[in-house]
């Protein structure tokens, strides 16, 4: 069933890995498609349009619409014009998805001031410059009488739901978009926006030429289900996107495999409390570590969730 019959939709960094599949499963669903993608290497440097026109031509071939869009999402001008490239070409915007991204993972002594400004001007900064520009059309538009149930999903990570050695940077910039999201979509209900974000798992070449040490646990095996293919991230998003789920939003889920994870975030895990006169700090520490060793506040990693694996 097409889900998304006369929808509009910008996907950044679409050229490649899971913003290409979302892209095309978007298209396949009905959706006109804004491929954004600046075309560069994974670790932002370079540039090229043949990523995004590839996809632009895989969806046209199928029967679908779709125009490619070059510009970076790190600037505040370039990003409005992705957002104008929906509008100018399509008539309108209803999905956002901000998907672009790159890797510089360093530890934190070892990190440059430019790989922690690059990753967080492409994640952070980038997912804000589109939302922004997004989201004031969708009021404005709202306001004008003219609602067009908007979607945004951001794509958060693992790296910074869970946390990720090496990822300072990285999983810093992507904590931030799940918040993001919980936030815009508390700010845009009234104008029938939802926002959510997803934590993909896939391979792609952030997990296989960036982070070679994943790349081995998601290697495709002969004959096996290909378990950790980008094409098990676009089903979520082409849901998200639809009017059915209206319902559903303000959530991060982690997708891939064939799963998808509902995940909560900060919550209590315990509790100490003082009252009619403040907390000797030695006191303070024996209560919290007494908390503590009943395991109430114990995190999950990124390798429990999945199962043992990656
Ligand atoms: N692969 C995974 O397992 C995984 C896990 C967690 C999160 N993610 C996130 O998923 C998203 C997609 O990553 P992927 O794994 O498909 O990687 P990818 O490298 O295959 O795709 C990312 C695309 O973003 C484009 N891009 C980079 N900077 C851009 C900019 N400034 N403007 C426009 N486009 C730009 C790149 O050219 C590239 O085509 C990223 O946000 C990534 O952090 C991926």
């Amino acid at each position: 069933m097409a889900l998304l019959t006369g929808k509009v939709a910008v996907i950044t960094g679409a050229g490649r890995g899971i913003g290409r599949e979302e892209a095309l499963l978007l298209a396949k669903h009905g959706a006109k498609v804004v491929v954004n993608d600046l075309g560069g290497h994974f670790d932002g440097t370079g540039q090229s349009r043949s990523p995004a026109e590839d996809v632009v031509k895989e969806i046209r071939s199928a029967g679908g619409e779709a125009v490619a869009n070059f510009e970076s999402v790190t600037d505040f001008k370039s990003a409005k014009r992705i957002i104008d490239c929906a509008v100018d070409n399509f008539g309108k915007l209803n999905i956002v998805v901000n998907n672009a991204g790159i890797l510089r993972d360093r530890m934190i002594f070892n990190m440059s001031e430019e790989d922690w400004d690059s990753v967080v001007g492409v994640h952070l900064k980038g997912s804000f410059n589109v939302a922004r520009h997004a989201t004031a059309y969708w009021r404005e538009q709202h306001k004008a009488g003219n609602v067009l149930n908007g979607r945004l999903i951001n794509t958060s990570s693992d790296s910074g739901i869970l946390g990720n050695a090496g990822q300072s940077n990285y999983g810093a910039a992507k904590a931030a978009v799940a918040a993001m999201a919980v936030i815009v979509d508390r700010e845009m209900s009234r104008y029938g926006v939802t926002a959510n974000a997803i934590a993909p798992v896939a391979r792609t070449r952030l997990t296989v030429d960036a982070t070679p040490q994943t790349a081995a646990g998601m290697a495709k095996k002969e004959g096996e289900w290909d378990a950790f293919t980008p094409a098990h991230v676009a089903p979520l998003v082409v849901w998200l996107a639809s009017d059915d789920a209206k319902d559903v939003h303000g959530e991060v889920f982690r997708v891939g495999l064939g799963n998808v994870w509902m995940m909560r975030g900060w919550h209590t895990g315990a509790k100490v409390s003082k009252k009619g006169s403040m907390w000797e700090p030695a006191e303070l520490g024996t209560k919290l570590k007494e908390e503590l060793a009943k395991g109430v506040t114990k995190k999950e990693s990124m390798g429990e969730v999945m199962g043992g694996g990656v």
